[in-house]
């Protein structure tokens, strides 16, 4: 039997094991789901131990951390598979056509939250790695794998744990599929990631909400105030004006520009998709350029003030937002974090207080554009879904990717199997079984691929 075969002969259990998976509400960033995570992982970790892994739980101060290895042989090449089991919280629920962690397949796809990112991607390589052991014996490559669950809040404990264990972790190559393709039927090798700083801005007027007609003219209104700091934060170019912003950034290389300007583009349908009238952003660049290329300045979230039913007449006492910028190498988010701290008090006025919490982030991904690891990658992604990938950058990130080559010296194929109209990080998050299936007969070549590298 070959692993091919053996994923045919397996594609009913296949996708009731998923199910399983994502059934856990494995969301990181919610106190209340602890418990949710550690048996999400446990789940995980078992599977892995009943396929054939050596696999445990290890405890951190946060999430725990799923740890599983195949060990073949010495003088085969070690490849590291790294994903995470955490997800982003679903709401706002209302929008979901089915519950988020009840999977349900509508039209040929896997609706829940994490059946892309990243349980849905996960699983394509546990599937994969295990066509190849039942339907060879065993591996042709050292299998390491760590499956995290502090992806979603910025991977805080990771790094402590690929610190302390940097011999356990010794390996030739990183294998993430935490991307998407380029477009339907499209697969794509990604050749970099945008890092990402975070903050949160605090805004304090009056002590406690005031009568808007008694007060409102002698006192400065905290809400009105953040909106007029957040206002500044770009020019009428689509430029950031922190000072010193860019002082780090790399330009867009020729490569770049040429290999992006060779994508297919459709501006209407890219619009349309996204329901907007029009597109924005920073003069002189392409929409590609200002999504991987090109750092960003964005609120996620904005609050202050009344905001139930019917009318309330008040200057709020206080207002805040949460922001993040997404970074290109070699911007660094501790540095940025304290330019857009000083910038902001500086342009406050004396009339309210600014705090400016700092989050820090991760730097951006820069990952070798050839060399035979990526060979061997194109290989099987072109054994999987028949054609050909291309290759191009992404606007996400992926904080632990820039650790795997500062801490264990690795560099990372990114290679993702999802759409990006998969609706990550959105109301009715799906994966078509199509690309799952594509996901784990990719996953399934990847090792003879991998083994035939020299290392
Ligand atoms: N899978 C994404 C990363 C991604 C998204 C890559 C889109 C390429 C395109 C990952 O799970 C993610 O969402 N990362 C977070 C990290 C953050 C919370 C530190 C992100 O990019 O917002
Ligand atoms: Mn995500």
């Amino acid at each position: 039997m070959t692993p091919f075969q053996y994923l045919k002969k397996t594609e009913k259990k296949r996708r009731s094991e998923l199910f399983k998976f994502l059934e856990f509400p494995s969301v990181s960033a919610k106190s209340e789901h602890k418990k949710d995570m550690v048996a999400c992982g446990r789940w995980l970790k078992d599977h892995l131990q009943q396929i054939g892994f050596k696999s445990r739980l290890v405890t951190t101060k946060g999430h725990p951390i799923v740890y599983a290895e195949y060990m073949v042989d010495k003088k085969q090449p070690t490849v590291l598979y790294y994903g995470h089991y955490d997800v982003q919280p679903p709401e706002p629920l209302d929008l979901w056509k089915t519950p988020p962690f009840k999977p349900q397949i509508r039209g040929g796809r896997i609706y829940a939250r994490g059946a892309n990112d990243n349980k849905g991607q996960v699983f394509t390589h546990v599937k994969g790695l295990e066509a190849v052991l039942k339907a060879t014996g065993t591996l042709p490559i050292n299998v390491k794998m760590i499956v995290e669950g502090e992806e979603e809040v910025h991977s805080t404990n990771l790094p402590v744990f690929i610190r302390k264990n940097r011999k356990l972790l010794k390996g030739d190559i990183v294998v993430v599929s935490d991307t998407a393709q380029f477009d339907h039927d499209i697969p794509a090798v990604t050749f970099g990631l945008r890092g990402i700083a975070a903050v949160e801005v605090y805004v304090y007027g009056p002590d406690r909400d005031v009568h808007s007609g008694s007060f409102g003219g002698a006192i400065a209104n905290p809400v009105n105030i953040l909106c007029s700091l957040v206002a500044q934060l770009h020019d009428k170019n689509g430029r950031i004006t922190i000072p010193g912003f860019y002082k780090d950034v790399r330009p867009v290389s020729k490569f770049e520009r040429k290999q992006f300007g060779r994508l297919p583009f459709k501006q209407k349908k890219y619009m349309k998709s996204l329901g907007v009238p029009a597109l924005h952003g920073e003069k002189g660049y392409t929409p590609f350029e200002r999504t991987w290329s090109r750092p960003t300045c964005d609120v996620n979230g904005i609050t202050g003030g009344y905001q139930g039913e019917g009318a309330k007449t008040i200057i709020p006492s206080h207002a805040s937002c949460k922001i993040t910028m997404r970074l290109v190498p070699n911007q660094d988010p501790g540095d940025i974090c304290d330019r857009i701290e000083k910038y902001l008090q500086k342009i406050a006025p004396k009339s309210v207080r600014v705090k400016v919490e700092k989050f820090g982030g991760a730097k951006g991904v820069v990952v070798p554009i050839e060399g035979p690891w990526l060979e061997a990658a194109a290989r099987a992604i072109k054994s999987g879904f028949g054609v050909e990938p291309v290759f191009m950058k992404e606007g996400g990130s992926i904080p632990i990717v820039v650790d795997f080559k500062e801490i264990l010296g690795l560099d990372t194929l990114l290679i993702g199997f999802g759409q990006n109209d998969d609706n990550i990080h959105s109301p009715n998050e799906k994966f078509s079984l199509k690309d799952f299936e594509r996901g784990c007969k990719t996953a399934a070549s990847l090792p003879a691929e991998l083994a035939a590298v020299k290392v």
